[in-house]
């Protein structure tokens, strides 16, 4: 049976476009405006700029596609995705755990994702007339000193979030993510039209561009791979779950590209806007997670309107983090109401109070908590962040393209597809079938069991 008959109990996306809003909402997040930059700067610049571009290439449109396929044949969660093309493949039932794996990386991303969203949220209250770019510095670090003020914007954040997929993804998104997220796409432009005013707007820019290949070794590339799988939202199921409320015309090819390209840009953009800033002021390109809390409010001071568009940018980001949390939400919550029948509002608030709690462990991990280290020398925060990017996710992606590549009927992947045998069959089965899994393989072993610390 394919998906043209099957459908989700959870509804179906109503037009063409709100699949592409959709998972371009769950794509375009703190990834791009918050992560990507401080990466770029702590893994080099131009050279993990570089290894990114080509993983999203290489691995993560390949993978997106696969992910969509299962989701949309499956019409399930995917975890119920998972079983139901299983059976269909003749196959071990087991590979439903690669569904179950997703919904619980999906909780533990979810956990640091809101402290971080938290931020975000109350930047919007900032007044931005500072004196200094180091003052943000310092006021960004005194924010991470104080306990309860990260927990509380975390708890307002999962909150929130709870209660949109408590009401359904269908409905709780489809109404803002279409207007809101072209004027976050605006203000970016307008950071970057800023940046061009620093001073410092061909130094950024060739920071960013000028790959230094010395600075390229496996921590970088897993980096690299693990900002890749996060950025796009793959690897735990989260494009899989809104794939099967996709329609059944729409063509998943084209689909994963258009979202992979709107991602990127919004990505090369922010990082356009921030370096420039970063160097005109002297700030530190390897600062870690505070970067764009220090650079873009001290932007926002010298502009001129900067009060209004500061306020709304941290409004914006604050929602785009929002639209992202929701599917790292949805795939475990469409799989409990499956699975157990219960009412949505009582799955949803039951796995949001686990992300919750692991949560309250990271926003005390930056003050209370700073001598707990559980992975290497990370303290809690930097810990999940770690094993969900850098392990969980790159783990799934592998399965996914193995199931998808090696396990899937042929037939069934081209009904699914709709497309016809040729060359761009032919090079995304090659980059699914032995691209993906060795390279992802081996930078994976390489990482992690030689010296990634
Ligand atoms: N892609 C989002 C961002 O860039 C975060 C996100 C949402 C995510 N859903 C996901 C990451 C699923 C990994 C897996 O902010």
């Amino acid at each position: 049976m394919n998906s043209e008959a099957r459908k989700s109990i959870h509804g179906t996306w109503t037009g063409r476009w709100t699949f592409i809003l959709a998972a371009a909402g769950s794509a375009v997040g703190l990834g791009n405006i918050w992560k990507f930059p401080y990466m770029a700067g702590e893994y080099g610049g131009g050279a993990f700029v570089l290894v990114y571009l080509a993983c999203i290439l290489l691995i993560g449109i390949p993978i997106m596609i696969a992910e969509i396929l299962i989701g949309r044949r499956g019409r399930s969660s995917p975890a119920n995705s998972m079983s139901y093309l299983a059976k269909e493949a003749n196959t071990y039932p087991q590979w439903k755990i690669l569904g179950i794996m997703g919904a619980v990386a999906g909780l533990a991303i979810l956990s640091f994702y809101s402290v971080a969203a938290g931020w975000a949220i109350s930047y919007i209250f900032e007044d931005f007339s500072g004196p200094s770019a180091e003052y943000y510095g310092e006021e960004f670090n005194a924010f991470l000193a104080d306990g309860t003020k990260l927990v509380i914007f975390h708890s307002i954040f999962i909150f929130v979030t709870v209660f949109i997929v408590a009401r359904g993804v269908i409905k709780g998104l489809e109404v803002w993510i279409n207007r809101l997220m072209p004027l976050l796409f605006i203000i970016v432009l307008l950071l970057c039209a800023y940046a061009t005013q620093t001073g410092a707007f061909f130094e950024g820019v060739s920071y960013l561009f000028t790959p230094d290949f010395s600075k390229i070794d496996a921590t970088v590339i897993l980096a690299a791979l693990g900002q890749a799988f996060f950025t796009l939202s793959l690897g735990m199921g989260a494009i899989m779950a809104y794939g099967a409320y996709m329609p059944a015309n729409q063509k998943i090819g084209s689909t994963a590209l258009s979202v992979a390209f709107l991602d990127t840009l919004v990505a090369i953009l922010a990082g356009i806007a921030i370096f420039p800033i970063v160097f005109a002021n002297n700030l530190e390109a390897a600062a870690g997670p505070g970067l764009v809390f220090v650079t873009l409010p001290w932007a926002f001071v010298n502009m001129p309107l900067g009060l209004i568009f500061g306020k709304l940018f941290f409004v914006l980001l604050s929602i785009a983090a929002l639209s992202s949390a929701i599917s790292l939400l949805e795939p475990g919550v469409a799989w409990v109401v499956e699975s157990l029948k219960t009412k949505r509002y009582v799955a949803a608030a039951a796995l949001g109070l686990i992300a919750w709690t692991l949560g309250i462990l990271s926003a005390l991990s930056f003050n209370l908590l700073s001598d707990f280290t559980p992975i290497g020398d990370r303290n809690f925060f930097d810990s999940m962040d770690f094993l969900s990017n850098q392990i969980l996710l790159p783990l799934g992606g592998i399965f996914i393209a193995i199931f998808v590549g090696w396990i899937m009927k042929r037939e069934n992947v081209l009904e699914e597809l709709e497309i016809k045998e040729g060359w761009v069959l032919k090079v995304w089965y090659f980059l699914l079938k032995f691209l993906s899994p060795v390279l992802v393989g081996v930078v994976f072993v390489a990482a992690v069991f030689f010296g990634v610390t």
